[in-house]
This record gives C-alpha cells, sequence and structure tokens, in this order.
C-alpha cells in the first residue's frame, strides 16, 4: 500500500476515534515524517486507547479498586539462620541448580525505561559502575550469567528488552564489545511497544507536527512484547521454561539464583517474587499484600499511610514485604497471559506527566506542570494471575541497590558504596577484613570480578581453590 492510500486509511480509522488531529500537519511533512508518523499511528490500538482515556484519564481508574481494609501481608519463605544448613533452603538450592544444569533457565533483563531521573545520555545499561574498573552494568550481568554457565556447565541464554529509542544503541554497544565473550547467538534484544501520551481531554499529543508523543508500554510491556517478537516460541523451541527477570539498574541482582528458581519449581508457581524487609515505613518498595483470593504488589504511592505505619506488638512492620523487582516467571504462563483471546490482560496504570508537545498551531510547548497522561504495564500485574505465587526473602547487599537518581538514594555514589560493603563483607567471610569507614565502606576501594564470585558462595569456592595475598593499602579488584 502507498503512503498516500494508507495515509487515507488511517486519517479515517483516527477521525472515528476522535483522533483525527493527529494528522492536521499532513500536507507540510516530508516524506520521510509522513512514513514515521504512519509507522506510529499503525502502532495504536485505538479501541484500546479509548478505554483507557474513559477509565483512567476521565475517571480514576482500576487500581483504587482494591479493598484495603481486607488487606493482609503476604506470606514469604524467610531466610533462615544458617543457609547452608537449612534443609527447606537447600532442598530448594538443589531444585534450581538442576533446572540450570538441564538449561531450563533464560536471564532476562528488562532495559526499556527512559531512565529520566538518572538523566544518563544512552541506554542505562551502559553506564558505567563497578567501583575500580568501572564495567557497565551490562557487562556485570553478562559476567555473571557467564559465571553461572561455567559453574552450572549449562547455556544460560540472555534476553534483553529494549525501547523504540534505544534499541540499536543497546545492540551497537554489546557488537562493540563483542557480546562480552558470551556468543551474538547467546543474548537476544527485542523491542517493547510503545503507547501515546494524551492529554487530559483524551487527546492524543503530537511530539512534533510529524511525529506522536509516544513513550514505552512500562516494564509490564514486557510479557507482549516476548510474545509478539517471537522470543518466547524461540525459547519454548529451545527447551527454556523459567524466566529469570531483572531490571537493568540494578547491579547487586545474582542473575540466575538456584535458591529461588528452586522454591519457584519446588511450589509449582508461575511467578515468583524476591522480596527485602522494608527498612522503614516510607521506604519506596511496592508491597506484596494478598487482597481477598489472590496476591498482589500494592505500591508504595497508593498504600494507606495507616497500614504502612502499621505494626505487631513486637514492632516490626505488618506490610513489612518490599518488592525488589527480582521475578522468576515461567515461560507457559506468559504463554498464558499473551495469547489471543486470554481474559487475563494487566491493566494500564497513568502517569501524570509534563509532556512537550506541538499545539494546534504548530508550535512547540515545553509545559512548566504536568498536562498530559501516560500509560504504564507493571510486570507485577501479573501475579494476581499466577498460580501458587510464591515470594522469598533476600538480603539487601546480596540483591538489590539501584540506579535511579543522579545523587542521593539510590544514585551512582550510593551504589558504588553498597558494592563494595559487600565485597568487604565477601572478604571478611573468607578471613580477610580491610578497613571500613563509620558507614561500613572500605576506606580503600575493593571490587570483586563477577567472573571470581556473583555471590558470596561462588565467592567462597574460587576463593578456596587457592591462596592469595592482598595488599590491603591500595585499590583490591580481584578476578
Ligand atoms: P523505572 O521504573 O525505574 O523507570 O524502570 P525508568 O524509565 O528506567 O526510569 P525513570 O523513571 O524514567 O527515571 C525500572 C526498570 O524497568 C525498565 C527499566 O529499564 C528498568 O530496568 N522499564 C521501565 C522498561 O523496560 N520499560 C519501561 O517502559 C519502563
Amino acid at each position: 500500500m502507498d503512503d498516500q492510500n494508507e495515509f487515507a486509511k488511517a486519517k479515517e480509522r483516527f477521525e472515528r476515534f476522535g483522533q483525527g488531529h493527529v494528522f492536521q500537519f499532513w500536507d507540510t511533512l516530508d516524506e520521510g515524517e509522513k512514513s514515521n508518523l504512519l509507522e506510529q499511528a499503525g502502532e495504536i490500538d485505538l479501541a484500546e486507547l479509548e478505554g483507557l482515556v474513559s477509565s483512567l484519564v476521565k475517571s480514576e481508574g482500576a487500581h483504587s479498586e482494591t479493598d484495603y481494609d481486607a488487606l493482609k501481608p503476604a506470606p514469604y519463605e524467610p531466610l533462615p539462620n544458617d543457609i547452608e544448613t537449612d534443609p527447606r533452603w537447600q532442598e530448594a538450592k538443589a531444585a534450581g541448580e538442576s533446572a540450570l544444569r538441564a538449561g531450563r533457565v533464560a536471564a532476562f533483563t528488562v532495559a526499556g525505561g527512559q531512565g529520566t531521573r538518572l538523566g544518563y545520555d544512552g541506554p542505562k545499561g551502559t553506564f558505567p559502575i563497578s567501583p575500580i574498573q568501572n564495567k557497565t552494568l551490562f557487562q556485570l550481568f553478562a559476567e555473571k550469567v557467564k559465571a553461572a554457565r561455567v559453574r552450572y556447565d549449562c547455556d544460560i541464554p540472555w534476553y534483553i528488552m529494549t525501547s523504540q529509542a534505544n534499541h540499536e544503541a543497546t545492540e551497537r554497544f554489546f557488537r562493540e564489545n563483542d557480546f562480552f565473550g558470551l556468543g551474538a547467538s547467546r543474548v537476544s534484544f527485542f523491542r517493547q511497544g510503545r503507547m501515546p501520551a494524551v492529554d487530559f481531554d483524551g487527546k492524543i499529543l503530537l511530539e512534533s507536527k510529524g511525529s506522536i508523543a509516544m513513550s514505552p508500554d512500562g516494564h509490564g510491556g514486557a510479557l507482549r512484547a516476548l510474545e509478539r517478537s517471537g522470543a518466547l516460541s524461540e525459547m519454548e523451541s529451545r527447551g527454556i521454561d523459567l524466566l529469570s527477570y531483572f531490571q537493568v539498574d540494578n547491579p547487586h541482582v545474582q542473575v540466575v539464583d538456584p535458591y529461588f528458581i528452586g522454591f519457584h519449581v519446588l511450589s509449582g508457581s508461575s511467578m515468583s517474587s524476591k522480596m527485602l524487609p522494608k527498612a522503614y515505613e516510607k521506604e519506596k518498595l511496592g508491597h506484596f499484600c494478598i487482597a481477598g483470593d489472590h496476591l498482589e504488589v500494592v505500591e508504595y504511592s497508593d498504600m494507606p499511610d495507616e497500614l504502612t505505619a502499621l505494626r505487631d506488638d513486637s514492632g516490626k512492620l505488618t506490610f513489612i514485604a518490599g518488592s525488589v523487582a527480582i521475578h522468576t516467571v515461567s515461560v507457559g504462563f506468559i504463554r498464558e497471559l499473551t495469547s489471543e483471546g486470554s481474559s487475563l490482560s494487566l491493566p494500564f496504570h497513568k502517569a501524570v506527566k509534563k509532556i512537550a508537545h506541538v499545539d494546534s498551531e504548530g508550535t512547540g510547548v515545553k509545559p512548566g506542570e504536568p498536562n498530559g497522561v501516560k500509560f504504564e504495564l507493571f510486570v507485577f500485574d501479573a501475579l494476581p494471575f499466577a498460580g501458587r505465587p510464591t515470594i522469598v526473602e533476600t538480603t539487601r547487599l546480596g540483591d538489590f541497590s539501584p540506579v535511579k537518581n543522579a545523587e542521593g538514594v539510590d544514585s551512582e555514589a550510593s551504589c558504588r558504596a553498597d558494592q563494595q560493603r559487600l565485597f568487604a563483607d565477601w572478604l571478611a567471610d573468607v578471613g580477610v577484613n580491610v578497613d571500613r569507614d563509620a558507614d561500613g565502606v572500605p576506606v580503600v576501594p575493593v571490587e570483586i570480578s563477577p567472573l571470581f564470585g556473583y555471590s558470596l558462595e561462588s565467592f567462597r569456592e574460587s576463593w578456596g581453590k587457592g591462596s592469595r595475598e592482598l595488599d590491603l593499602s591500595r585499590p583490591v579488584y580481584i578476578e
């Protein structure tokens, strides 16, 4: 179909839904702009958008439906005093290791976010973060995948979800780094979907005369993108039935954790999540809750203050289980959620934002106040549909210190300090005590390569294989 023909059809479709203004500058566009606009228009499900406008923009929307009075804290597998001797955890570890050895597990990173808070120019995974070597987030994950492959003598394919905006730069980065030695065919990239932004009347906003203001459809878009891109079918044909899901901004994540995978397998869960006990009431983590007959994550911003503050007789927070966005997801469950005609669809959430756009005269506007709404899917919204969802406790340093902000909490600085705290703890475990400051951060920088150890256990194993003298008066890099 030529552009003119396609244009006539698209225009008619958009007019039917009261969105014909999207093409108001058509006659002023050059050929490239025209085809870009048509491509964007083709991605938009106008009936879905109309539904979202009426449920989320013109009224309050679905997630206020939670009955907060009936909310209960979700049960979880607590960390035992001694993981090495705890029969339950050891059984889980054996099950997880056996799934890994059988090649049933793929690593999966969601890396399609815009990273606006960090304000870094480039895909977030290319952000340098390790304390001495300045390895990027992607390199750290790659080395963990590589080390786990060796440890379990298996293949662990790695799937990375990108966005339209960062897809090419992400692929280029991996090519330039020779896929960090993992093999090009073992690392797969696919783009997530996009959603248009609308103003408070539900009208689609134009970013320029020839382009719709579109943004990634949230990390929950991963599920449908896995299906649409063919990645899901590829996994099925490779015999992979378990996905180890993590976010691109968290270099602490173990990437594949046999204990966690094992609990998932043993409980017959279709989606499992790691939890951290919240450090303080207002910590910005979603809460694992039981609502009626299902498990769900209630976002920190949606949780009523009196529930967030609730404590038991011993003073422990009642809703203590915080979500750290680490999941094990069964491939069959994603297939079920995304198959045609499935009634198990994730709800969209709205984010009210300042959205740069052009007005009806074609003049660029940079609003000082929020002027519109973006729509996002959240991956944890799959939990209510999951059979036997299982929540497993983890340790903060062992799994979670994200890079979200340019400074302060969850920033580059806090993450670099946390990595070094963790490495100093591992060294202390094998009898090497480094000097630390009052905040527990080593005075002289320390870094341990994931290829040497990516968890306390793998570190101990490598350490036990030989003797080494460390000069603790200088930065220590162990590889
Ligand atoms: P965040 O919620 O931190 O969002 O994403 P963000 O877009 O990266 O950052 P801000 O809010 O603009 O500062 C958490 C994880 O989910 C991924 C991100 O890449 C990150 O790994 N994500 C988020 C996606 O893959 N797609 C999205 O549409 C949103």
